[in-house]
């Protein structure tokens, strides 16, 4: 099981590192702004077209240059980019050196660190080559997100706000309600409390299905399969989070109208959607609708052939579902 801190800023990373002998710490150039590197660091260029076989080639050549062996210690610092292939590069060195992860995004706070997905794309497609390596440690420090562009914290936003419909209780959602303000500023000690409880809710799941094999961990797809969709559609220019919070409106949409998802419910959900922004205004035109649903088909998600949906019960009660091509055209042309 990974152990997860909460640091109160990047000055108390230094004495806690120091701990670990010989580490290899891997990250971005904007993510290395935030800490003094040691020298033996390597810094990646930043971005998701840089999620490839040819950094996770560099990371490991330097891990054989410094002569790391198994006990060594392979630190991710930054963003789920950066951690998903310093993950992988621990996993397969030396058969799985240690790993210990800081991220610096909201998105990798919240979902990129624990659960042990690791990867990198190939032959454009996006996370093709994994394994599943837990780290020993996360270490969060809300702090960094400072500096983080407002588009990078509210694609976080959106997988927080995901998990306060996922969550079995309301704890997060009174909690998004409540501190909205002090989130949008970046209050550290809220921001604290809101990745706790979001963290809360995806140890819930990944905990019942560590490689998700049982369905359990696939509901933290939820507004996955269509946001992914119009993340492609729209050549990526809607970002991960925005694509997500999209994604779930329409899911709560197909829901209500399936008779699924109770209306109370619904409505409760697309309010705290909107409080943070998320308005799910766009729709898919006549015209654009072959292409979104071969995007739809195209989605990893996919079991026996068919692609599923999570579709909401009511407050922590996701079910796993096909959608007729009628009942997706619906959802998403209003
Ligand atoms: N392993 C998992 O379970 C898991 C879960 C969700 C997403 N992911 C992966 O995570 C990736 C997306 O992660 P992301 O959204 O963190 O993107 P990212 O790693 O590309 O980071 C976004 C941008 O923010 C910059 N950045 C990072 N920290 C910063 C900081 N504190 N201040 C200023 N700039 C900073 C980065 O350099 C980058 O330009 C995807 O590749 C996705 O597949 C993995």
């Amino acid at each position: 099981m990974t152990d997860v801190y909460a640091l109160s800023s990047v000055d108390e990373l230094g004495p806690v590192l120091k701990d670990y002998d010989r580490t290899l710490m891997v990250t971005d150039s904007n993510a290395s702004k935030l800490v003094d590197l040691p020298s033996s660091s390597i810094v990646l260029p930043p971005g998701e077209c840089e999620k490839r076989w040819e950094s996770v080639d560099r990371i490991l050549s330097r891990a054989l240059e410094l002569s790391l062996a198994r006990d060594s210690v392979f630190i991710g610092f930054g963003g789920g980019v950066i951690l998903d292939m310093a993950s992988f590069a621990s996993s397969v060195y030396m058969r799985g050196a240690r790993l210990v992860l800081v991220p610096t995004t909201l998105l990798s706070m919240v979902d990129a660190t624990l659960g042990g997905k690791t990867g990198f794309d190939y032959h454009g497609i996006k996370n093709l080559v994994g394994t599943f390596y837990p780290a020993e440690a996360v270490l969060i420090v809300p702090d960094t997100l400072r500096t983080l562009p407002e588009s990078e914290f509210r694609s976080g936003l959106g997988e927080v706000v995901k998990h306060a419909f996922l969550s079995k209780d309301r704890k997060l959602h009174e909690f998004l309600i409540e501190n909205h303000d002090a989130i949008m500023a970046r209050k550290s000690d809220v921001l604290s409390e809101m990745i706790r409880l979001s963290l809360e809710v995806k140890i819930w799941y990944i905990t019942r299905d560590p490689e998700e094999k049982k369905g359990i961990r696939s509901a933290l797809n939820l507004g996955h399969t269509f946001g992914h969709a119009l993340e492609s559609l729209r050549g990526f220019s809607v970002s991960h989070g925005e694509g997500v919070a999209w994604g779930m409106h329409k899911a709560f949409r197909a829901g209500v109208e399936l008779g699924v998802t109770p209306e109370d419910f619904a409505s409760s959900a697309v309010s705290l959607l909107e409080l943070y922004g998320f308005d799910g205004d766009e729709s898919i035109a006549d015209d654009e609708f072959s292409r979104y649903l071969a995007a739809i088909r195209s989605d990893k998600k996919k079991s026996g052939g068919s692609v599923k949906f999570v579709l909401m019960e009511g407050q922590g009660l996701p079910v796993l579902t096909p959608l007729a091509d009628e009942d997706i055209r619906k959802a998403v042309s209003c």
